[in-house]
């Protein structure tokens, strides 16, 4: 059985889905048959990226599946190392030999890298290849406020989408109020925190079994809910179905409150700070 996912429109004017497939650790065969069966459910919002070394797969997924090219959101990311002009021209069209496709939908810079200080030339390197057709819709990942700012300033140009460390330990209440106010769509990477200890937590096992639903979709329905787009990795079909089953419930205002409380300030994964992180 198949699930319709309902589709937001960008600030762009281009149209995506709620929810997505992330891919990361998805490769090869099993990669390929992971991201067909997710088509085939219904995902139509895949997530990828050159540094994961499977846009091959994602894109041999693609041509496998029977759902149109047209209606798939194909989404890649340019790494940290080349985010030189010259170097990210080059890199986004070897990501599309890589998938053999004709273009992306989406294309983030994957991250801001602020001691090297060339996001915004891989910016420019963005707003180039989307004029000349190469990619739909441009945007960033693990961008500060003000990062987003210069890109603006300097470019005259502001991303559709930040894609964003974001789950109930790390809810990003300022960020997403920014993103709101500054009309850019925050999507949530790592949404259901890598499901580890998320999964024991009593607070949303108990908001789980008062809906009848697991743990997963309870936290999915709460980024649907949050107005993000959330791209849960999973290479399991009874969990990739389960992940996007989120839209026969709804959570209350307190439910909402209580899963946003569990997060604490040291609440990401990997301790990632855009704000010195550097990514290669
Ligand atoms: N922009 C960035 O900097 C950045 C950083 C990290 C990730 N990402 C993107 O975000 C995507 C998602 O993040 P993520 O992969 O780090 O973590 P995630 O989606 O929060 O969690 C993935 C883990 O959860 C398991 N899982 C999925 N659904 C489940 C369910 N219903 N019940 C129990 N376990 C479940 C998966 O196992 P199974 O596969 O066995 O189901 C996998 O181990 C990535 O794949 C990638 O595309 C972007």
């Amino acid at each position: 059985m198949s699930k319709t996912i309902p589709e937001i429109t960008l600030n762009d004017g281009v149209t995506v889905p709620v929810i997505g497939l992330g891919t990361y650790k998805l490769k090869g065969i099993e990669g390929v048959r992971s991201i067909q069966n997710a088509i085939a459910a219904g995902y139509r919002l895949i997530d990828t990226a050159y540094n994961y070394e499977n846009e091959g797969t994602v894109g041999e997924a693609v041509r496998r599946s029977s759902v149109p090219r047209e209606e798939l959101i194909i989404t890649s990311k340019l790494p940290g190392r080349y985010q030189e002009h010259e170097k990210a021209v080059t890199a986004i069209q070897e990501s599309l030999f890589r998938a053999n496709l004709d273009y992306y939908d989406l294309y983030l810079i994957h991250w801001p890298n602020p001691k090297q200080d060339q996001y915004v030339e891989a910016w420019q390197a963005l707003i180039d290849a989307k004029k000349w057709g190469l990619i739909r819709s441009i945007g960033v990942c693990n961008f500060l406020p003000e990062h987003i700012e210069r890109l603006e300033k300097e470019t005259g140009v502001k991303p559709s989408i930040n894609q964003i460390e974001l789950h109930p330990f790390f809810n990003q209440a300022e960020q997403r109020k920014w993103h709101e106010e500054n009309n850019i769509k925050t999507e949530s990477w790592s949404p259901l925190a890598r499901a580890n200890k998320v999964l024991q937590n009593d607070t949303i096992q108990t908001i789980a079994a008062h809906h009848n639903k697991t743990v997963s979709q309870v936290i999915l329905r709460w980024h649907y809910q949050l107005g993000s787009i959330a791209i849960p990795k999973s290479s399991s079909p009874e969990r990739q179905l389960e992940n996007i089953s989120i839209f026969d419930f709804s959570l209350d205002n307190k439910e909402m409150d209580l899963i946003s409380g569990l997060t604490v300030p040291d609440g990401r994964i990997n301790n990632q700070d855009p704000a010195v992180y550097e990514e290669f």
